[in-house]
């Protein structure tokens, strides 16, 4: 990342996955390889993650933690002290990576919230901080304010939307992407090309979907609570596409393939969009 710090390429997401079914879901991703792990306060299981971690028995240091300032805490001493409340939540002295989950416009709270992330940086807390569904002009005015880059934007990213103008203007910024909902929460996996693609490299097409994200050189989160498909969407590492596979995935891109929110738009007055595209919240 352009602070210096690793992060491993394949994560593990966690999102929408209950408070019981979150233990047993972390530790099949460790078990399986997985060391870096997804989650934020609005998943409301951040407590299980880190019971997970523990269960794992493999030292803090070498698992990756991510988790995110959820936008009713967005503001300058709120911000500080949901980080507090994470960590605590956690059972950890200091998470690897710490975004803001939504730019959220309308509240106009995100320069602020962004200068608390830096002074949590400071204060040793977070070892690297990012945001997530910012626009490139949110982007700039974060680092015209502060001279500081965030490390990664986590945006929405899957075959259907496969936002290549944010991809290459976090990139000509020094801003890794993540993506979010890599499969497409699932809608991706039946589609006849990938699935044709899937059956030439004798792989699943989760795993054709990943190695695609890999290869454009994004962070990707693929989530499961299916300990099969935790472990096989990791063997992803292990498939090469070829130029055209590439290219046949990203010409499936299409206008209105947005599953979630727009990061242009969004305020408290406003429906404010979970990460669930169902559970839009008033
Ligand atoms: N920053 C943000 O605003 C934001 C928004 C959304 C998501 N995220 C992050 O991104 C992560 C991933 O996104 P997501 O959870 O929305 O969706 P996703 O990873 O695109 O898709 C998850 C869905 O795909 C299924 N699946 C996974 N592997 C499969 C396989 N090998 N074969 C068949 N089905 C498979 C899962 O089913 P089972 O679980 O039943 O196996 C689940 O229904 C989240 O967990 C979260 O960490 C961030």
């Amino acid at each position: 990342m352009n602070d210096g710090e690793g992060i491993p390429q394949l994560g593990f997401g966690v999102c929408a996955i209950s408070q019981d079914g979150t233990a047993p879901a972390v530790e099949a991703a460790l078990e399986a390889g997985y060391r870096h792990i997804d989650t934020a306060t609005i998943y409301k299981n951040e407590r299980q993650v880190g019971e997970a971690v523990r269960a794992s028995g493999i030292a803090r240091e070498d698992v990756f933690v991510t988790t995110k300032l959820w936008n009713t805490d967005q503001g300058r001493d709120s911000a500080l002290e949901a980080c507090e409340k994470s960590l605590e939540l956690l059972g950890m002295d200091y998470v690897d990576l710490y975004l803001i989950h939504w730019a959220q416009p309308g509240q106009a709270k995100y320069r602020e919230s962004w200068e608390s992330l830096l002074e949590l940086r400071e204060r040793g807390l977070v070892k690297s901080v990012g945001v997530s569904n910012f626009t490139s002009s949110q982007l700039d005015e974060i680092i015209a304010d502060t001279g500081v880059t965030p490390v990664v934007n986590q945006i929405e990213t899957h075959p259907f939307f496969n936002q290549a103008q944010q991809r290459a203007e976090n990139a000509a910024r020094s801003i890794l992407t993540e993506a979010w909902s890599p499969l497409g929460q699932g809608s991706a996996l039946e589609h006849p090309d990938l699935v044709a693609i899937a059956q030439v490299h004798d792989a699943t097409v989760a795993q054709i979907i990943v190695a695609w994200h890999l290869a454009a050189g994004s962070v990707v989160i693929p989530k499961s609570q299916t300990p099969q498909r935790i472990a096989s969407n990791l063997d992803a590492l292990k498939v090469t596409l070829t130029a055209q596979d590439i290219e046949l995935i990203d010409s499936l891109t299409r206008a209105d393939g947005r599953l979630g929110g727009d990061p242009a738009v969004g305020d408290l007055g406003a429906p404010f969009y979970s990460d669930r595209p169902g559970v839009m919240q008033k």
